[in-house]
């Protein structure tokens, strides 16, 4: 049985992963380790966030580390929030605060393309590899939808005219940013502990 802790304080994303892995990998949490659900994240790029979190973790627990980093990047905001997504609007992290702020930036704007972004970061004796997952869309003129979280009431993903938000768990799940990057992290990984 091969151990590997993902580092998240987030029961859902532990949840998907935990569905997705091979039997022979036991997936453990940050308190299981002693660790604290919050670890640094002071990097400038998803890549350097999702690195720094499993490097802090790994070089206490030596056990293999997962963490990740996701950003809503706009084009005509020059990929803004980006990598400061969650703190768009204050370092309150609220979702609706963060909405209408986005809202107000793109006020008149006509090109509303943007995409989601995840970088996932796996780190197994000292050796570092990252594998992304994005989806392209735009963003809505106003929130629509009740489900998901963040930024998915105003995020409609291309080829469809739902918003994440309006859209059921498993189909935004088959399409979705984490779900492609933690499928390029599970191909690895089946191949290797299969
Ligand atoms: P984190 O890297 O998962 O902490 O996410 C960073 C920011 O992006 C937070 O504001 C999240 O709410 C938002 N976010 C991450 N994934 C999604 C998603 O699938 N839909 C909508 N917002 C998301």
């Amino acid at each position: 049985m091969e151990r590997i802790v993902l580092c998240t304080g987030n029961a859902g994303k532990m949840a998907e992963l935990k569905a997705l892995l091979p039997p022979s990998v036991q997936l453990l949490g940050l308190a299981d380790v002693g660790l604290p659900a919050d670890l640094p994240e002071t990097g400038h790029t998803l890549q350097a966030n999702a690195l720094q979190k499993a490097r802090f973790a790994h070089e206490r627990c030596g056990l293999p580390c997962i963490a990740d980093d996701t950003g809503l990047e706009v084009d005509t905001l020059h990929g803004e929030p980006g990598v400061y997504s969650a703190r768009y609007a204050g370092e309150q992290r609220d979702a609706a605060a963060n909405m209408a702020k986005l809202l107000g930036a793109l006020h008149g704007v006509q090109d509303r393309r943007a995409r989601f972004r995840t970088v996932l970061a796996f780190i197994r004796e000292g050796v570092e590899e990252t594998f992304e997952g994005r989806v392209d869309g735009t963003i809505a003129l106003a929130p629509r939808g009740l489900g998901g979280f963040g930024y998915d009431p105003v995020f409609i993903p291309a080829g469809s005219t739902l918003t994440f938000a309006e859209m059921d768990k498993a189909a935004k799940n088959a399409i979705s940013h984490r779900a492609r990057a933690v499928e390029a992290l599970v191909r690895s990984l089946t191949a290797r502990y299969r």
